[in-house]
């Protein structure tokens, strides 16, 4: 008789583990899944969204742009979330430039202090940036206004996603 043999009770652990296992898999796998499923969602960065701005609209001054992306997936969630962007024209190019201040992430506003009426503001801890996004060294911000991707259609601005500020 080989020194091999399976004996009846190792047999049976075998069998109750490859089982056991098999069982398992069936309820863990769908929860795995279910966990890590937005993660292998595809970003949809490369999308642009409509917004209700006319290119032929947009002169040098730049412009509060407002609009909504619908039904936007966040993890498992959807909902509508509203984005703004100061928008203008630079020769023939489109700039688009997100108002989130790079310093704690207030809304800056174009012109918004009297002493400096061509630049926009940050109204949090006076945090300054010229037209192209450009943080002005002095004040609290450390890096330029992010850059939105633009698309013309039909007459109307699209946004894309942000990118570091190709202007400065
Ligand atoms: S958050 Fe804009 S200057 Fe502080």
């Amino acid at each position: 008789m080989s020194k091999n043999r399976v004996s009846r009770r190792q047999f049976l652990s075998y069998t109750i583990m490859g089982v056991g296992g098999f069982m398992a898999s069936g309820t863990i796998m769908p929860m795995l899944r279910f966990a890590v499923d937005p993660v292998l969602q595809k970003s949809g960065e490369g999308d642009f969204t409509a917004t209700p701005q006319r290119v032929d609209e947009l002169t040098e001054t730049p412009v509060r742009v407002d609009y909504t992306i619908v039904d936007r997936q966040d993890g498992w969630y959807k909902s509508d979330e509203s984005y703004s962007a100061w928008v203008y024209k630079s020769g023939d190019r489109i700039v688009a430039l997100s108002p989130v201040c790079k310093h704690l992430g207030c809304t800056v506003n174009w012109g918004g202090d009297k002493n400096h009426p061509d630049q926009f503001f940050c109204p949090c801890h006076a945090g300054r940036y010229e037209k192209n996004g450009k943080h002005v060294p002095g004040t609290p911000p450390i890096g330029p206004l992010d850059e939105y991707l633009v698309m013309e259609k039909d007459g109307y601005l699209y946004l894309g996603g942000t990118r570091p500020n190709t202007l400065v």
